[in-house]
Formats: C-alpha cells, structure tokens, sequence
C-alpha cells in the first residue's frame, strides 16, 4: 500500500506540527465538540486538536500512520480515539460529529470526489462545522506537494456548489509557502473552506 510504504520510516512525512491552515481555521470549530478528523495521517492534526479540548476521533487507512498518530499524541500526553478505516468504506451516516476536519485528502478521485465531500457534510451534526483544506488546480506542475492530477483539487466554485445547503463562512483560495515537513513544503496553491451545517 503506497501510504503505509510512505509512512513506514520513523520521520513525519507531514511533520508532527498541525496545518498552518487549521491553526487558523480551529477557532470556527464547535469548543470542544466531538470532531472526526478523516485521513489523519500521522496525526499532526488531530494531536493538535485533542490537545485545544476536542473529542477527537481520528481514521486513515495507513496502519503505519496510525501507529505513529497514537506515538505522537502519547508523546503530547493526548488521548483521542484512532481507527483504521478506509475513507471510501465509511458509513457517514453512522455517527454525527459537532466538526469534520479533512486535510489534504487529495487522493479522492474525481469518480469519488462529490461522494466524498458530500459524505463529510452528511457525518455532521445541525449546526456543526466542516473544515475542508486543500490545493487547488494551479497546484499542479509546482512540485511542492499534491498529486500530478488537477481534477483531484478543489475550486471555490466546486465547493460552494456541493456545500450549497450549508452557511458557508470562508471559501478562499490563495498562494503560500508552506513548511509542514518533505511532503508539504514551498509556494502552494492552497483553498480553504469551512461551512456550518
Ligand atoms: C497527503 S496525506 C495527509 C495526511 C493528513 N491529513 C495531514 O494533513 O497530515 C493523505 C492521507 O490520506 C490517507 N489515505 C489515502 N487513501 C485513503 C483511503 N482510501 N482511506 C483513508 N485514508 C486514506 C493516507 O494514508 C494519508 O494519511
């Protein structure tokens, strides 16, 4: 499995710090609410959110990312629940949640994509917030992160027509450097989004 090999060595692909992105989005999150975090990784966002107070529960299908997520918020003196779950086998009506967190989920093919992100919406509480970041198209080509396809990124007309029936509170695309350990690092094209439900 291409991640579990990415993630197989002890460094943090992503670093062990979170998204710039979500240290300036969290204060939209529901204080201290239930919050699944999708596709976490190596946990540098949901160890960062259990440590501001949520109730987090963090997925990814790499064991090896799980396994170093719980290293990580050990290592903080965190607790938060990981599960090793496939993003395209959730239930996302099962369980509702005051926030929804994904970050850099670009893997999602364009086949799946609405599915996806209509699936984040559904796994929300009335009321609750949606934080989506990611790239946009003009990432492509940058090599400073991201997959070669540009139908695996988001554009703000994208996300305002699947996020319709949402209140949405910033949808923003912009160029920045980032620094978030050798997966993420240089001048990105980068959107975010964050809706109530
Ligand atoms: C670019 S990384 C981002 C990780 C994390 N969100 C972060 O920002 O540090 C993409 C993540 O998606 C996960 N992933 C890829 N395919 C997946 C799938 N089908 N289901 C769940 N997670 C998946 C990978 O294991 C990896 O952790």
């Amino acid at each position: 499995m291409h991640w579990d090999q990415r993630f197989a060595g002890e460094d943090y692909v992503f670093g062990t710090e979170p998204a710039q992105a979500l240290v300036k989005l969290e204060p939209y999150l529901v204080s201290g609410g239930e919050t699944l975090v999708v596709a976490d990784g190596e946990g540098r966002n949901s160890t960062f959110l259990a440590e501001r107070g949520y109730k987090v529960l963090a997925t990814d299908y790499a064991e090896n990312g799980i396994r170093k997520a719980k290293a990580l918020a050990t290592s903080r003196g965190v607790t938060l629940e990981h599960r090793l779950e496939d993003i395209f086998e959730t239930d996302w009506a099962a369980r509702q949640y005051d926030n929804v967190v994904a970050v850099f989920i670009q893997f999602v093919p364009p086949s799946a994509l609405r599915g996806v992100l209509r699936g984040l919406r559904t796994a929300l509480k009335p009321g609750g917030t949606l934080i989506l970041h990611g790239y946009t198209p003009g990432q492509v080509g940058r090599g400073t992160g991201g997959p070669s396809d540009p139908a695996h990124m988001y554009t703000p007309e994208l996300l305002r027509e699947v996020y319709s029936d949402m209140e949405i509170l910033v949808c923003e695309d912009y160029i920045a450097e980032l620094s978030e350990g050798k997966g993420h690092s240089g001048v990105s094209e980068l959107i975010d989004f964050v809706a109530k439900a």
